[in-house]
């Protein structure tokens, strides 16, 4: 899946983002290369003294956490009080989140943090929600629930695995069906749809969740709430 703009663009958005964090904070660690530079600036600024607990939203925002050095709990010990995630399109403050297949646990870190901080760098910004919407499925569900979407009228498809033949297959063992909706009219219609249907583990539609979008350009950035 397509990751975005510049790598500049995405510092700005991360790094910005990783100066709301407070002493003694618990922070939720989303996914991606963009949160990767929150991270990043989390590690330095404990190495200055910041205290601060990450919760990860996947292995590989795991493994970058240990390797910068943010000590790491869990929802089962600690609530955080604030989310750091990445987007693959942001319009009117809603999301389509997933393109590294952690959306699901991405989605119940949000949820448990008091504020949802946005890292995206400005080509992600759109008029209205249009990219496929990943959705995770359990593996049995991966023909009845590409069926159920088709009936809805969008386009289902499987994501494959870059780097050899197969799926891809999420840190929860499931699979990944990419959904093609085209312009997204209602995403809150949608979101409730897809939710309800048997083998549906998590979609990528956040609505209503972001409390603000720190979008990075070249060379600036910019908060929206
Ligand atoms: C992972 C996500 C990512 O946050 C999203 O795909 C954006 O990634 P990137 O910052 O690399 O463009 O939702 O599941």
């Amino acid at each position: 899946m397509k990751r975005g703009g510049s790598e500049a663009a995405k510092r700005q958005a991360g790094e910005s983002a990783a100066t709301v964090v407070e002493d003694g904070a618990v922070v939720g660690l989303g996914t991606g290369s963009t949160t990767a530079h929150a991270i990043r600036a989390l590690g330095e600024a404990v190495e200055s003294g910041l205290d601060v607990q990450g919760i990860p939203t996947s292995y590989q925002s795991r493994e970058l956490a240990r390797e910068v050095g943010v000590p790491l709990t869990t929802l089962d010990d600690a609530s955080p009080d604030v989310a750091i995630d990445g987007a693959d399109q942001a319009a009117n403050g809603d999301l389509v989140k997933g393109g590294g297949a952690a959306h699901a646990r991405e989605k119940l870190v949000a949820d448990a943090a008091d504020r949802l901080v946005i890292v995206v760098d400005d080509s992600k910004l759109a008029d209205a929600l249009s990219v496929p919407v990943p959705v995770e499925v359990l593996p049995d569900a991966r023909t009845p629930v590409a069926a159920r979407i088709s009936e809805l009228g969008g386009e289902p498809d499987l994501r494959a695995a870059e780097r050899k033949d197969g799926p891809v297959v999420t840190d929860n063992g499931n699979l990944v069906l990419d959904c093609d909706f085209g312009t997204i009219d209602d995403p809150v219609g949608l979101a409730t749809t897809l939710s309800a249907i048997p083998g549906v583990v998590e979609h990528g539609l956040f609505v209503g969740m972001a409390d603000e979008l720190h979008v990075g350009s070249a060379d600036d950035v910019t908060v929206q709430r």
